[in-house]
This record gives structure tokens, C-alpha cells and sequence, in this order.
């Protein structure tokens, strides 16, 4: 490490992965059972088996630097794929000019915020808002376009969804971009088409982009979740100022593909594509046409999503109402109120080998909530591992806790 630019660095306030922080609480700590590992929400199903064909038969276009808008079959399987999962009219989103492949959805909004962001905005430093907790790669990709990261408490209070509305109007003239995610990561809320619809007048009116993080779109309890471009199209017939991103990560079981895609505003995509076109990674051609078959096919999701319910299923038979279990609406974690996140994870790594994460580390100190830290209670629990393992952890975490 180099301390010269280290103590420069625009990145200095930011705190170590949450993953890092982790590995520290707990070294040294030998696990009290056989290890199960449930930090990390990295999904252990299998995946279609139509993936490696396609990967294998398009392998000799590893021989060639794929174009970074993709392929027209690619463009046109996800956009195929939105208009199906969300109902929006065939022919209304343009995959020509308005959807770009991802090297996975984190690449995106980190660079994303960057060509968003103007180095001013109301004369000031523009600001970038997000949930507070919320997906540790909003606040890097604020700190990089030089933008003040605002974290917006998401607590039981507010149903996880935050009041970006009621904040100063100072803060939202100079804001350029709202990260907002739903389903969450970690709290599994999901917004409906209401507050969509508010967020994305807000948007508008202080001329912000609105980057809707949708990756865990596909994976939900009883309700499939609303998405911002439906939530955008009922309001004017536009895209403008949202952008969804979208993953296989989630939704194929597919988190080493490094395959997503982002859609919606014209303008937006347009700079992006520019940008993304001189400096970001495209994606594989090979690995294109695998994730054109996984947009196209929604079987192979249904059954995913149906793996996931059977273990929210069970946490509740095993869990009930303690440690303030609800079923998640969205995503596959389990966000669960154990007075001391810390000190919690320390006990069920000890006693119980089972591998969580501390509430705290995704989210940031705020005074304004009770406790300091709107994620200091809590632990996150990735639902990720097979049924009969799954079981056996949910089972040692409820005799430990
Ligand atoms: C909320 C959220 N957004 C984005 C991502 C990034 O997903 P990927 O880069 O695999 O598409 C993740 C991954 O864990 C996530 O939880």
C-alpha cells in the first residue's frame, strides 16, 4: 500500500467490505459445529444445464472483443423478458437504444453513478441518496464520481422504504442519482407501484436519475414485485430518469457469470453506452448467448424461486416469531432482530458454526435512529445453502439464540 496516495484517497471514509469485517469479528474463533456459511448471498443452487452447451458451442468467440452493446438476440431476450415479468407493451422499450449488457449489475451502478453525476449541480456538490442499509457498492460509486453519499434510514418504522421525499430541498436540488433497491437487500421489502410512482416524480422533478437495483426481481414469497419501468410507463408513456438493472446472479444462479443488463432512459443509456464503449468490460461473447437462453426461459426461474419459498417455509416452522421473523416479501435473506447483531454472529459462529453477517456492516451510523444504526440489531441470513443444510443451521441458530 502505497501511503502517499492512500491518505488522498477519495475512498478513505469508506469502511472495509462488510465480508472483511466479518473475517476480523471472527478470527481467531474456532466454529463450535461443522461450519455452514450463510454471510454471503451467493446462491448454491444449480443452474441450467442449457448455460455450459451454450458457452461450449460459442467458445470460439472468446476469440473476439465482444461489442459493448451486445448482440440484437441478447437485446432482444431481456427485453423480451421485462416486457413478460413486468406487462409492459411489446415494442415500447427500443432494445436498439435503450438496454446495455453488464459484466453483473455491480460494474454497472458503480460506473454508472460517475457518467450520472456532474460536478456540480445547484451550484454545489452534488449529493447521491441511498437506503440506508443498503448495497455497500452505492456509497463507492458516490465517493468515485465525487458526489456526497446521504444515507436515508430503511427501518421497521418505515416498512424498509425510505422518505427520500421529506428530505431538505437544498439536499434534493443537488442530488444527481437515488440508488433504491427492491426487492431489498437485506430487508426483503418490496415497494409497490405507489411508491415507485412517487420516487420517479420525485426523480423528475429535481432532474435526478433514479437507479433502480431490480436484481432479486424473481425471487419473491407470494407477489411478484413491481418494477420502476411499469411504474415509469403509468405515469407519462417514458423511461426518463430510471434505469433498472437487472441480473442472472439471482434469478439463474448464475453469480459467476458476471451477466446482467441495465435499461430504461434513452439519454442515459446513450452517455453510458459512450462511456462504457471506451472504458467498461463487455461481456463475453460466449457468455452473451448463454444469458440470451436464460432471459428467454422463465421455467428454469419458477423453479428457483419455488427452491427458495420451501426454505422460507421452513425458517418459519423453525424460526416462528422469534428474533422478529417475517417472511421476506423479496430476495432471499432473512433479516432477523437479535438485539446485537456483533455480538449475536459471534455467538452462532461459536456455537453453532453458523456463518451470518452483522446488521451493522451494511449499513451506516445515523443519529436520527434509535440505536445509532439502523442495522445494529440485526443479522442478515442468506437462505442460499441446499434445503436439508439449510435446515440443520436454522435448527442450530434457533437453540443458540
Ligand atoms: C442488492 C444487490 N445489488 C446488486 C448486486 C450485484 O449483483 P451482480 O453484480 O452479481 O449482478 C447484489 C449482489 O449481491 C446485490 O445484493
Amino acid at each position: 500500500m502505497c501511503p502517499r496516495i492512500m491518505s488522498v484517497s477519495r475512498f478513505a471514509d469508506l469502511p472495509e467490505s462488510p465480508f472483511a469485517r466479518l473475517a476480523t469479528l471472527i478470527e481467531g474463533l474456532a466454529p463450535g459445529k461443522p461450519p455452514i456459511a450463510l454471510s454471503l448471498g451467493e446462491p448454491r443452487h444449480p443452474f441450467p444445464a442449457f448455460i455450459m452447451e451454450a458457452i461450449a458451442a460459442n467458445a470460439a468467440d472468446f476469440g473476439r472483443y465482444p461489442p459493448i452493446i451486445g448482440t440484437p438476440a441478447f437485446r432482444n431476450a431481456a427485453t423480451g423478458w421485462l416486457n413478460r415479468r413486468f406487462g409492459l407493451p411489446e415494442g415500447w422499450l427500443d432494445p436498439e437504444n435503450q438496454l446495455l449488457p453488464v459484466n453483473g449489475t455491480r460494474e454497472a451502478l458503480f460506473n454508472m453513478a460517475i457518467v450520472a453525476t456532474p460536478l456540480a449541480k445547484a451550484g454545489k456538490k452534488p449529493a447521491i441518496l441511498m437506503p440506508n442499509p443498503f448495497y455497500q457498492c452505492y456509497a463507492a460509486a458516490a465517493l468515485a464520481a465525487g458526489a456526497e453519499p446521504v444515507y436515508v434510514a430503511a427501518t421497521k418504522e418505515n416498512s424498509f422504504l425510505p422518505d427520500f421525499a421529506a428530505l431538505p430541498e437544498e439536499l434534493l436540488a443537488r442530488t444527481s442519482m437515488i440508488y433504491f433497491c427492491s426487492p431489498a437487500n437485506p430487508q426483503g421489502s418490496v415497494a409497490d407501484l405507489d411508491y415507485l410512482r412517487e420516487i420517479i416524480r420525485l426523480a423528475r422533478h429535481h432532474d435526478i436519475l433514479l437507479a433502480m437495483d431490480e436484481c432479486y426481481a424473481d425471487i419473491y414469497d407470494r407477489a411478484a414485485p413491481p418494477g420502476a419501468l411499469k411504474a415509469a410507463f403509468g405515469l407519462d408513456g417514458t423511461a426518463d430518469n430510471v434505469i433498472v438493472l437487472h441480473s442472472l446472479s439471482k434469478r439463474s444462479s448464475l453469480p459467476g457469470l458476471r451477466s446482467g443488463f441495465c435499461a430504461g432512459d434513452r439519454a442515459f443509456i446513450a452517455k453510458f453506452r459512450s462511456m462504457r464503449n471506451i472504458a467498461a468490460p463487455q461481456v463475453p461473447l460466449p457468455l452473451l448467448a448463454a444469458s440470451t437462453l436464460a432471459w428467454a426461459d422463465d421455467a428454469h426461474a419458477a423453479d428457483n424461486r419455488i427452491l427458495y419459498q420451501h426454505k422460507i417455509d421452513m425458517a418459519e416452522r423453525i424460526l416462528g416469531n422469534r428474533f422478529g421473523f417475517y417472511r421476506p416479501a423479496g430476495g432471499f435473506f432473512l433479516w432477523l432482530d437479535v438485539e446485537d447483531g456483533e455480538a449475536a454472529t459471534r455467538r452462532l459462529w461459536t456455537e453453532a458454526g453458523v456463518k451470518v453477517l452483522p446488521g451493522a456492516y451494511l449499513a451506516r451510523d445515523d443519529e436520527s435512529v434509535v440505536g445509532g444504526n439502523p442495522g445494529r440489531a440485526f443479522i442478515r441470513v442468506a437462505l442460499v445453502e441446499a434445503e436439508n443444510v439449510m435446515e440443520e443451521a436454522l435448527k442450530r441458530m434457533a437453540e443458540v439464540l
